[in-house]
């Protein structure tokens, strides 16, 4: 930060300066001609005016008449009220202030217009903001549709069905629910694919899920968008239950037996989400596997390098390099809307050319839901093949470690990241050092285990040095970022989707 120090001044301090009776008036204001000003300034030091080298260079010729004169001293002045002084002043005055409410007011306006769309909804990235109440109603508004996407979305521990209208998020009761409502519901939340619906009693879910309740008109086939189908507000849910869903098998270590294993390399089948992105051949970040399809990793790992023909993901391996099994293309690379190049919202998606085949050593992890909370404490997994020390070159070996989850206000301490620690990063470590992600392990995950089902808390992202005390790492906060990842799903599957119906 860029600082002034503010000396202090007094009278005495000021040198007695030779002034011309007669001075040509500066553009920038009067200077011997109204000592007034000079008089009017608080001794300070700021008063610009009084400083010897704010004398105009048009030195005096030798002929002119010189007069000595102490510029603080003249006691008129001195006597003039504060009110009397401004009014000397009036036009500079003026001119200020005018100047100061103009810059106020358009830059006011412009960072209403541009960056806070208070109380409405924003168009993707773009300046464009609707109003909430557009938001889900079945038309788009946004030049890109963003206002009808992410209108279902699964919240809770138990993955509870939540449909969106009007900027408002509705409960869906078990009553009247259909596999195809399960099926559209899978659909719009970005899958392909499409496991079970379950319910859960009311009462057994989170409060905050428990308050609007609705039931929905079920339709006979077909994929449809829940939030355009007749919502029954209900104040009570007929079955007791609400719907619960799973669009995919995800979480679950299939080939992983725990075994002590030497230090802390990773078993075959212990991480099978994890994934080495490699750019001309090269590892560059770790990322995980969320779908057949979907790789999430950390947006300043492609940011620049978002040519999909540059990029190669190794899945299902260990060991670097891993080009004894093919890398799989990438055929898109999308980063957050709002990522600038900084820390916040260092989140991105690769979506693979070709789908993933789940063997056990290759599995999805969950997403987590809308509203999961992860209390600090949690020992979580971190892993890649990162450097093992700050600097140092990427392991050949996969490894992992387990850390703690930092709650905000800790990893906010004046030690640690004061100021730094957004609403969007989640914070992991110890703060004596010791175990810590590091370079190379970017966009991997921060992996926490939660009845047997591993869902996918954070990916790498930042943090100062590696394993120093009080700087621990910091990861994108996924819950933080569910629907911009649901929203690009929800449109790169629709468009795939359009692209098989022209291609048959
Ligand atoms: N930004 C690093 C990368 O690109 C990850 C750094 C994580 N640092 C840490 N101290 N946890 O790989």
């Amino acid at each position: 930060m860029f600082t002034i120090e503010v000396v202090s001044v007094t009278e005495e301090d000021l040198p007695t300066v030779e002034t011309p009776n007669t001075l040509i008036v500066s553009p920038l204001g009067s200077f011997a001609a109204e000592p007034t000003a000079a008089a009017a300034e608080p001794a300070n030091g700021q008063s610009e005016k009084a400083r010897p080298e704010d004398v105009p260079p048009t030195a005096p010729s030798p002929s002119m008449p010189i007069t000595k004169v102490q510029p603080f001293l003249n006691e008129d002045d001195l006597r003039k009220s504060v009110w009397e002084r401004a009014l000397d002043h009036r036009l500079e005055l003026l001119v200020s202030v005018t100047a100061v409410v103009v810059i106020t007011l358009s830059l006011g306006i412009g960072l209403g217009v541009g960056l806070s769309c208070a109380g409405k909804f924003r168009c993707g990235a773009s300046s464009k903001c609707i109003e909430a109440l557009l938001q889900c109603d079945g038309k788009e508004q946004c030049e890109n549709g963003e206002d009808e996407l992410s209108c279902v979305r699964l919240s809770g521990r138990s993955s509870v069905v939540q449909v969106q209208r009007a900027g408002l998020w509705m409960t869906v009761c078990f009553d009247d629910w259909t596999i195809w409502l399960g099926e559209s519901a899978c659909r719009q939340l970005g899958y392909n694919s499409y496991v079970a619906s379950s319910s859960s009693p009311v009462n057994s879910i989170e409060p905050e899920l428990q308050y609007i309740l609705v039931s929905l008109d079920s339709p006979h086939g077909g994929v449809v968008k829940l939030h355009n189908m007749t919502i029954i507000s209900k104040s009570q849910c007929t079955s007791g239950k609400v719907a619960t869903l799973k669009c995919i098998e995800c979480g679950f270590r299939p080939q992983y037996t725990s075994r002590i294993v030497g230090g802390n390399l990773s078993r075959p089948g212990q991480f099978p989400w994890q994934v080495s992105l490699q750019n001309k051949g090269e590892h560059m970040c770790g990322g995980s596997i969320i779908t057949p399809h979907w790789i999430l990793t950390a947006a300043h790992c492609v940011y620049g390098f978002s040519n999909p023909v540059e990029w190669g993901v190794y899945a299902g391996i260990t060991e670097l390099p891993g080009h004894g099994s093919a890398a799989l293309e990438v055929d898109k690379i999308v980063y957050h809307a709002r990522y600038k190049g900084k820390l916040d919202y260092d989140i991105a998606l690769l979506k693979l050319r070709t789908p993933l085949l789940f063997n056990g050593s290759v599995e999805p992890i969950c997403l987590p839901n809308h509203g999961e909370v992860y209390e600090d404490g949690t020992m979580c997994w971190i892993s890649g093949w990162g450097a093992t020390e700050n600097g140092g070159e990427s392991s050949v070996v996969l490894r992992s470690a387990v850390v703690p989850l930092i709650s905000t206000k800790e990893c906010t301490q004046p030690d640690v990241y004061p100021g730094l620690i957004s609403a969007g990063m989640i914070c992991a470590g110890y703060l004596q050092g010791g175990v810590d992600s590091c370079q190379g392990d970017s966009g991997g995950p921060l992996a926490c285990e939660d009845s047997s089902v591993w869902k996918l808390v954070g990916a790498t992202s930042w943090g100062i040095g590696c394993a120093d005390a009080n700087k621990p790492g910091v990861y994108t906060r996924i819950t933080q970022s569910l629907s911009w990842i649901r929203q690009e799903m929800e449109v790169r599957t629709r468009e795939e989707t359009l692209q098989a119906i022209t291609a048959n």
